[in-house]
Parts: C-alpha cells; structure tokens; sequence
C-alpha cells in the first residue's frame, strides 16, 4: 500500500514509521511527507530518509476547504491510499477523510478515551493516573475520538514531570505506531475496529 505520512513538527513518529518501512515485510511503502508547517523538523528527516516531503502552509490558502483540496489534490497525485497522522496539529474535516475512510489513523499521546486533545501527561500526572500510554485510532471528524486499533501502556512514576512521562510515551509511541500498521494490514481481511491489541510499552 502507498502511504502518506502528514507532520506539523518534528516528526519522530514519522522517523519510526520510515525506519519501519524500509523493511520489505512491512505493508506500508510511504511515498510521501506533507507538513502544515514550514519550519517543521521532520521535513529534513523525511528528505535524509529519502521521502519527498511537501509544506503546505495554512496561511497561505483562504480556507481551511482550500487547504486541505490542496494536501488531497498532491495525495492523489502520488497514488497515496493511507493516511499515517504523526504530530499532525490539525483537526481534518468530513471532507477531507471521506476518500481515506478506514485507512487515515493517527497516534495520540494518552490512553484514549482518556485525555484528548492537549496537554495529555500533565493532565494524567494532575488526575493521580499510575499508567498512562498511547493510542493508535481511526481518524473521524471529531477530536481523538476514533475506534480504537492499539494501545501501550506505561507507568507513570512518582515524581514524574509531564516531560519525563512525555519521553517515555515518545519511545512506546514509536513502538506502538509501526505495530499498529502491521496488525492492520497484516492480521486477516478487513480492519476489525474491535480489534485490539495490547502492548505493555
Ligand atoms: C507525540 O506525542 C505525538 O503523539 C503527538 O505529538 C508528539 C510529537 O510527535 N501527536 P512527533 O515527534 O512530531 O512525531
């Protein structure tokens, strides 16, 4: 499957996902990296690991329609069918999911449902959580809320700052992202959103 990798950032899940990729077993060749943000870092990572990596900035189209046609309109053109969200700090419309419907997931830094949106590790160091993790779901409209694929769970320590606990679900992040593709495309036919795999981080 042609595979598309959207970042706003530095990009080390999209780091993850490519170092993945370069295995032939592995179901997702990524054709592309596109960025919101011009000053993303992980444009030079995607560029040093060979993938060609295209800005769109918000700014510069009148709508948020126009925006995301554009980002469509150069998906297309590369022949992409799956959509990886790795960082990427923009919520999607209807419109702009429907031609990826069941193949456009994102990873989110909490144990989803819990704590979407922003803020995640402080918010679970704030509620007394001793395990928090990360999720890989389905894209829909709303924010973080998609059927859940997999998740990977992690202690949180006493004394942890939102940047220690950040840290250690980064690295499980990493892990969890390049599982979570495998099982999709490789475990049986049609993705299964019950389907739920546990990985102890
Ligand atoms: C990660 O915690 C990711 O889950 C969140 O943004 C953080 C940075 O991601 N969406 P990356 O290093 O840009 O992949």
């Amino acid at each position: 499957k042609r595979g598309a990798i959207l970042i706003s950032g530095g990009g080390s899940n999209m780091v993850a996902l490519l170092e993945a990729a370069r295995d032939p077993s592995f179901p997702v060749e990524f054709v592309a990296v596109v960025s919101d943000k011009a000053n993303a870092g992980g444009l030079a990572k995607a560029e040093a690991l060979g993938v060609k990596a295209t800005v769109f900035e918000r700014r510069t189209y009148g709508s948020k329609a126009d925006h995301e046609q554009a980002i469509l309109d150069h998906l297309a053109a590369e022949g992409v069918e799956f959509l990886c969200l790795a960082g990427y700090m923009r919520l999607v419309s209807g419109s702009f999911i429907r031609p990826f419907e069941g193949r456009i997931i994102n990873i989110h830094p909490s144990l989803l449902p819990l704590f979407p949106g922003l803020h995640t590790h402080q918010r679970a160091i704030d509620a007394g959580m001793k395990v928090s993790g990360c999720t890989v779901h389905h894209v829909t409209e709303g924010m973080d809320e998609g059927p859940v694929i997999a998740q990977a769970v992690v202690p949180v320590l006493t004394g942890d700052t939102a940047e220690a606990l950040a840290a250690r679900v980064l690295t499980a992040e990493h892990k969890l992202y390049r599982t979570a593709v495998t099982r999709l495309f490789g475990a049986g036919t049609a993705t299964d959103d019950r389907q739920m795999l546990i990985s102890l981080g």
